[in-house]
């Protein structure tokens, strides 16, 4: 199911800013997260190890606007513990050292403002796509009525109509996928995180599910972190590229891109948007032509 019609406009140069990550808030209201030398290490019997060293950036709060970063970096750079460090989660929250601040106040452990979606399709086998989507506002105390109207329009949305009484093992992985969008955004999060939440999927069905994410940000005016192994997914969803590196685990440059406005199967086949890629690729990389630790194309 192609979301084509919600992106159909002329194409624009595509020029990427390279540059240090922003670590200043500008705008008068706090920040929408916000990293201040935010150190993260594990016990490992006596040894200690860092999973993340000196993270540190900021993300302001546009009016009328959210802003969709993606995250790359080898495996192990620490990218799903600043997620769960923002969203709250334990062992990775509270952080050893720093401070992380969502709309200006420390984190003090997950809260509706934050909505998380997993690469694993996280949903509750026993409960219908209906039961699934409806279960976070059942939690919230409202009531049967309004919680089953606003669970069917957001099922509509993600494109699952008709599919409300199935059950998480009658679907396909994409389906799911879905599910689990639909659940975390019926609760209107101001931030979504999500940890590879299409790395599981064929390409034809993840270009669909870019294109529906695209679609409901737009709506939504959320402010997404997401994180992906694939460099041109990061190069077509993100308004900016985090890129972190490993040993210890920190975040080292961003670069912020034009918003595409076509869909992500023309996108790839456009020669400025390619040299985006190779570009991030080099950096994800670091110069070296060996490809390293699962980032894929
Ligand atoms: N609960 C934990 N206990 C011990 N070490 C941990 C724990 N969680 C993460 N780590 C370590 O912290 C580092 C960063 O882990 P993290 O899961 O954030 O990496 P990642 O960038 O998300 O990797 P991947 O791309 O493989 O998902 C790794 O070295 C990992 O082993
Ligand atoms: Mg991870």
């Amino acid at each position: 199911m192609a979301d084509t019609e919600a992106l159909k406009s002329t194409p624009k140069d595509w020029t990427p800013e390279v540059g240090a990550v922003e670590t200043v808030p500008h705008g008068p209201k706090p920040p929408v997260v916000q990293f201040k030398q935010v150190t993260k290490r594990f016990r490992q019997g006596s040894q200690w190890s860092t999973a993340i060293e000196d993270v540190t950036f900021v993300v302001d709060d546009l009016p009328e606007a959210g802003e969709l970063i993606t995250i790359l970096g080898p495996s192990g750079c620490g990218k799903s513990t600043v997620l769960r460090l923002i969203a709250g989660l334990q062992p990775q929250f509270p952080p050893t050292s720093g401070e992380v601040l969502v709309f200006g106040k420390p984190v003090a452990g997950p809260g509706p403002d934050r909505g998380m979606v997993f690469q694993d399709y996280s949903s509750y086998p026993n409960r219908t796509v209906l039961g699934n989507v409806e279960f976070g506002l059942e939690m919230q105390g409202m009531a049967k009525k309004e919680r089953r109207e606003l669970a069917r329009t957001w099922i509509e949305k993600v494109g699952l109509g008709g599919h409300e009484t199935k059950y998480p093992h009658e679907l396909s992985g994409g389906m799911r996928q879905r599910v689990a969008i639909a659940r975390s955004l019926a609760l209107h999060p101001r931030i979504i995180l999500m940890d590879e939440p299409f790395g599981a999927l064929d390409p034809e069905t993840r270009y669909s599910m870019q294109e529906t994410l695209i679609r409901l940000w737009r709506e939504l005016h959320a402010t997404i972190f997401f994180v992906t192994h694939s460099i041109s997914e990061a190069a077509y969803l993100g308004d900016r590229v985090y890129i972190m590196k490993s040993g210890p685990g920190r975040l080292v440059e961003e670069i912020k891109l034009p918003r595409p406005d076509e869909s992500p199967l023309a996108v790839e086949s456009r020669n400025d948007f390619r040299e985006v890629v190779a570009l991030l690729k080099e950096k994800v990389h670091g110069g070296s032509a060996k490809k390293r630790s699962g980032t894929s194309d």
